[in-house]
């Protein structure tokens, strides 16, 4: 056996591992204030020593308290094993479960330092977004997956382990539920108390259910969002091809967008006010070319779009100089989004125009009452050539960052009469309408060979899949399938796995069906080498109920109920998930977003066929149902198909109360 097999069954060592150093080349977590009382500090303690033997707690009660201390979390360091975490061929990791192995697979890819962004915390994204609050748990989670049967399901609270419990072999293997709270107690500063004392964390979306898988997910997004965007001014718009989109933001998600841009086949310029920021999306060749000069910069562009040709070119320095440079030569832009940080916009999230980058740092560190001041005034700035270029044509989106929000706060000419935005968000006029109430949604798979070749024999069986289907597709789905097609085809090309072999695309119902039977087939014939291992972001049409993102364009009220996202977990996990998760939390902050998903391992089997079928049809469909009762005409038309091709799928159709009727009442 294996050292990593061994060191797997051995759980949490019974003898005190060496202490280990503290690894300044790896990315840490930020220190969490400091917000326990003494006693609940006490009891911090006394709850993290509950993995341990009693002989030991004398030392590690010391340790615990110290990291407390520095860290505002007990992360139990001296337990992080020494072997690489990373995925690996399923069968490498020691199992009695396949399912479990995939499990293994899955959620050591969570923790890759290429993939993680705080690994040594447990983080894999977000600042926060924990796979385990501590290295007992991750010790014993996998101890309890190598040695599980068909014949358990593993309860996951918050990242701990409760156990093992009998079940069967049509259940799932593992329910995961991150940050569940009683609804008064989650507020900000109830997740920073609860999580100090090691009872719940902050799962994010896929972090805590082990579904992460890089920076593909969030190209494919973008990509997705800035081809819908064509259509919104130039509805049969096959791509971005001759068309400027101009944004903010080359960090961690928002770098993403000069890299789909260029998928997209438009030309899309970027402002990054921090060089830093800028020259390494450029070493890595997600922008192709830089700028200092705005006049050089403006030409390039106007010249590409003339050319249709596909290029990045970033801007080095603010996004208002661009903006306002844009209004004064009367330049024509097409689209235009924002993906600075403005959900955290005075502590580095946005900054200030007329200063350098180093300036604003100083101001913000010594003067953040100023700060705040010029931020506000930048803003309204923004506001102004935005809503002129608007005028002008342009059709501009908030891309989920608060920009709208922080606009109005600081006093910008940003709200209608009625007090409504002026602009829609990337959710309630692209995603919502024209993907997520037809039922398209980020669907993704992994191979559980983890090797490059069954990626590849995937991604042909997937675009045969939706060329199939392209044949008879009626045409409000036809542009999305046909992105998808487009995308599948280049997938490889693109080059964009980090971690595990894995690809996403957009699907609806029918489509993860048909791909994932497809797999299925695959794997029982042998042409594929192992097991798939299905999944799908929780930024999706059912998995997540957020009245502020993915459910925004809710708008009969329920976009504030939350059941929708448990309806969904509860019906994935006896359909045949090979695990299920919900998480409250995610991009929009706790308390803020309940959110879901699940895994299925596909091995081949009528089992598995039967499952996918039964459970991938109900996923999907959970939300369409639901968007359809709330009125979206895209989803009326999507549920009344899926009935169509299923005679057992019997779901309530709203009628739809004429406004005139409604508008003459005496209320
Ligand atoms: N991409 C998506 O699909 C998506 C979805 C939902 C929300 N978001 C939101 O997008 C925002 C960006 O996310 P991120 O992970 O890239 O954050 P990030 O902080 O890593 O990157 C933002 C970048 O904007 C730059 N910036 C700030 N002010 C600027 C200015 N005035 N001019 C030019 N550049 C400026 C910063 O230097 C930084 O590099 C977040 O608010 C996030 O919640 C993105």
């Amino acid at each position: 056996m294996t050292d990593i097999k061994q060191a797997i069954l051995a759980g949490i060592p019974s003898e005190l591992p060496p202490k280990k150093q503290y690894d300044t080349t790896v990315s840490h977590a930020p220190n969490r204030k400091d917000i326990l009382t003494r006693e609940e500090k006490k009891l911090a303690i006394k709850n993290a020593l509950r993995y341990f033997p009693e002989n030991l707690h004398s030392v590690l009660a010391t340790e615990f308290a110290e990291e407390l201390k520095e860290y505002g979390r007990i992360y139990m360091h001296r337990y992080r094993p020494d072997y690489e975490i990373k995925s690996r061929h399923f069968e490498d990791f020691p199992h009695k479960s396949k399912q479990a192995a995939g499990i293994m697979m899955m959620l050591s890819n969570n923790l890759d330092h290429a993939i993680a962004q705080h690994p040594h915390e447990l983080i894999t994204y977000g600042g926060n977004g924990a796979v385990f609050q501590n290295w007992a748990q991750y010790l014993l989670c996998m101890q309890l997956l190598a040695e599980m049967t068909d014949e358990q399901t593993l309860a996951l609270y918050s990242g701990h382990p409760m156990g093992l419990f009998p079940s069967h072999k049509d259940a799932p293997r593992v329910v995961v539920t991150n940050g569940m709270m009683i609804p008064n107690y989650s507020k900000p500063d109830d997740w920073e108390k609860f999580n100090a004392l090691g009872v719940t964390q902050y799962g994010q979306m896929t972090a805590g259910s082990f579904m992460y898988i890089g920076p593909q997910g969030i190209v494919h997004g973008t990509t997705i969002t800035v081809l819908n965007a064509s259509r919104k001014i130039d509805s049969t718009a096959k791509d971005m091809s001759g068309k400027i989109f101009v944004t903010a933001g080359l960090g961690g998600m928002s770098g993403a967008q000069p890299k789909a841009g260029v998928i997209a086949k438009g030309v899309c310029i970027v402002a990054e006010v921090n060089p830093e920021a800028t020259y390494k999306r450029h070493e890595q060749g997600w922008v192709d070319e830089v700028y200092k000069n705005l006049d050089e910069l403006i030409d390039r562009a106007v010249q590409a779009r003339e050319n249709k040709e596909a290029v990045s070119l970033a801007y080095d320095g603010n996004i208002v100089d661009l903006w306002e440079r844009l209004v004064e030569r009367e330049i024509h832009i097409e689209l235009g989004s924002d993906q600075t940080s403005l959900h955290n916009p005075w502590a580095g999230g946005y900054y200030p125009v007329g200063m350098s980058f180093e300036d604003a740092n100083d101001m913000m560190a010594n003067n953040p009452e100023q700060f705040k001041e010029e931020v506000q005034k930048t803003l309204v700035r923004h506001t102004k050539a935005i809503n002129t270029l608007s005028q002008r044509g342009m059709y501009f989106f908030d891309y989920g960052n608060a920009f709208l929000l922080e606009a109005s706060r600081a006093g910008a000419d940003i709200l209608k009469e009625n007090g409504d935005f002026k602009y829609s968000s990337y959710v309630q006029d692209i995603m919502g309408p024209m993907c997520f109430d037809y039922g398209f949604g980020p669907f993704r798979w992994v191979c559980a060979s983890n090797t490059e070749k069954d990626l590849e024999i995937t991604d042909k069986i997937a675009g045969e899949v939706l060329e199939e289907l392209m044949k008879t597709a009626p045409k409000e789905i036809q542009l999305q399938l046909q992105d998808n097609i487009n995308w599948i085809k280049a997938a490889g090309e693109n080059k964009m796995v980090v971690g595990s072999e894995a690809r996403i695309l957009y699907a609806d119902a029918e489509g993860r069906m048909k791909i994932a039977e497809a797999f299925n087939n695959a794997v029982a014939s042998g042409v594929l080498s192992s097991p798939i291992i299905l999944g799908r972001d929780h930024h999706d049409v059912s998995g997540t109920d957020s009245p502020y993102r993915e459910t925004s364009n809710i708008y009969d009220g329920s976009q504030f109920t939350a059941d929708m996202a448990i309806q969904n977990v509860i019906g994935d996990s006896f359909r045949g998930a090979t695990w299920v998760s919900i998480h409250n939390g995610g991009g929009v902050g706790w308390g803020e977003v309940i959110n879901g998903g699940f895994g299925m391992m596909l091995d081949g089997t009528k089992d598995s066929e039967r499952r996918l079928k039964s459970m991938l049809f109900w996923d999907v469909n959970n939300g369409i149902s639901r968007r359809s009762w709330a009125r979206n005409k895209e989803a009326n038309f999507a549920i009344k198909r899926a009935m169509e091709m299923d005679p057992n799928l019997k779901v309530t159709i709203p009628n739809f109360a004429d406004d005139t009727l409604i508008n003459k009442l005496n209320l």
